[in-house]
């Protein structure tokens, strides 16, 4: 008998006939649009345990040995998925900066993965390289930074971030840094004390190590001190170390602090550092013109990182680096060895970022961009800092909580038992407990930070279906558990 590969036309297990593919993949449309209309009615979070999670995907199975049905299979697949996952699209999610995702970015993903373009080189994507410089574009644009900017999309802002200081590295630790490393030299990084752990990673990985990162002091609103900066590079020029890159951060991560940018910039120019922002979170509220001033200094960095899967919405992963110079990312990040064959006059991604092969990230965000516009985003970002200022009010006004900060879309605040006067740690405890369950409960989904040592609830909201309801529900929520916990724990001690 005819083998398969032998046949005019081969019939591969993994091909699906277009009939077929048609139908499953229009099932599945349905079902998702049903999961979407039902939100608002589910819990944030089943709150199972791993073994319960486990148990309902058995996981200990054995691998199939035969193959079974595609139909099916998605079926199952997304019972799995829509019965037993935190949906970050839920209306009273605001834990970490997570959004959920843009509807027109899901049926991107489903064209980008059909057309499946290699975003690293040009020749393998055509039409994808040049959306992804037009979405780089477009984004600094909307920023308000050099649109003469280069940039790539990575997986997000950890990235995005990382990406930015080894440009920085390269830029300013001299031609030898690429080849000898870092060979003893004691180059050091500076950012204030309320930087997201990426810059440990970046300096990992650079070989720099992480006692090279220099965290500085920051003011009463969480903003870094510029003059402590100052004195610490001077100290450390003094002791013979080498200064190369200052990060600033527009949206810090616990408490949504926008650093003085424009003074650190000045900084880098006096000291001829790389000026790198860190963007991921908050960069984009530059688009609503209340805040824009806040982010006034942001066009002078030599790299921002930008993270389109939180405020533009973009399905998980999408990160994205702008830099002043494109130049530099090629400096940083360009090879040809011999089997490449790309020669074309347009820009090849690989020689831009740590990736070779490279998926197409930049066209749920292009999408999004043109059905939303410049205006859409400036709403929404906008309607979700005013719906963050009124949950901290609605907080503020609660006898039981103590409402502790708000910045860009981040209130924190704690529950403090009504009259209580005991052992601060009493509260720290108190309040990890709270968040434990009322995150299993999934009501609502709240992350954490800690202010001044103490122990805060955060509420980050970069989620385009919460409503004034929804945050006005938090205070009552989080008192009745807070009012539990203290009596159970104060039960237990008796
Ligand atoms: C300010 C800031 N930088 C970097 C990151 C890291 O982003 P990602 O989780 O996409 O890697 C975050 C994440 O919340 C952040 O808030």
């Amino acid at each position: 008998m005819m083998k398969q590969w032998e046949r005019e036309e081969r019939r591969s297990p993994v091909a699906m006939p277009s009939e077929e593919f048609r139908s499953a993949g229009h099932k599945l449309v349905d079902r998702i649009a049903d999961f979407l209309d039902s939100l608002p009615q589910r819990r944030v979070t089943p709150g199972e345990s791993p073994s319960k999670v486990r148990e309902a995907l058995d996981a200990n199975r054995a691998l199939p040995e035969s193959g079974t049905d595609a139909d099916a299979l998605l079926e199952r697949a997304a019972e799995l998925m829509f019965d037993h996952s935190l949906f970050n699209a839920h209306p009273r999610f605001w834990g970490y900066v997570t959004a959920g995702a843009a509807p027109i970015g899901m049926l991107g993903e489903l064209l980008a993965s059909a057309a499946n373009p290699n975003c690293g080189a040009w020749l393998l994507s055509p039409m994808a390289s040049e959306i992804e410089g037009q979405t780089i574009r477009w984004i600094a644009e909307m920023l308000r930074y050099p649109t003469d900017c280069g940039g790539l999309f990575v997986s997000g802002g950890n990235m995005a971030n990382i990406v930015g200081f080894l440009a920085g590295r390269a830029a300013k630790g001299g031609a030898e840094i690429r080849t000898k490393g870092v060979d003893g030299r004691r180059l050091r990084a500076y950012c204030s004390a309320e930087t997201h752990t990426w810059i440990q990673k970046a300096a990992d990985i650079a070989g720099l190590g992480t006692e090279s990162v220099r965290w500085v002091g920051v003011d009463d609103d969480f903003r870094m001190d510029v003059e402590a900066l100052r004195a610490r590079i001077h100290e450390d020029v003094a002791a013979g170390d080498e200064p190369f890159l200052v990060v600033g951060n527009a949206g810090t991560v616990s408490t949504g602090a926008v650093d003085p940018l424009r003074e650190i910039a000045a900084v880098c120019r006096e000291f001829g550092l790389w000026f790198h922002v860190d963007g991921a979170y908050g960069a984009l509220a530059a688009v609503a013109p209340e805040a824009a001033h806040l982010f006034a200094g942001m066009d002078g960095a030599d790299s921002l990182a930008v993270d389109p899967h939180k405020w533009l919405y973009a399905p998980i992963e999408a990160g994205c680096t702008l830099v002043r110079d494109v130049a530099k990312l090629r400096d940083a990040f360009s090879y040809h060895p011999a089997y490449y064959h790309f020669g074309v006059e347009a820009t090849n991604y690989f020689d831009l970022g740590p990736q070779n092969s490279r998926g197409f990230r930049a066209l749920k965000v292009w999408l999004a961009l043109q059905q939303v516009g410049r205006e859409g985003y400036a709403q929404m970002i906008g309607d979700d800092m005013r719906l963050s200022r009124a949950m901290y009010e609605s907080v503020a006004k609660h006898p039981e909580l103590e409402a502790m900060t708000q910045g860009l879309s981040i209130a924190t605040f704690r529950y403090v038992p009504a009259g209580y006067s005991g052992e601060a740690e009493y509260l720290n405890k108190l309040n990890q407990e709270l968040l434990t369950r009322l995150q299993q409960r999934g009501e609502a989904y709240l992350s954490n930070a800690v202010i001044g040592g103490k122990y805060a609830l955060r509420a980050c909201i970069v989620n385009f279906r919460t409503s004034l309801g929804d945050v006005e529900s938090v205070a009552e929520l989080v008192v009745r558990i807070g009012r539990e916990v203290d009596g159970e724990i104060r039960a237990g001690l008796n």
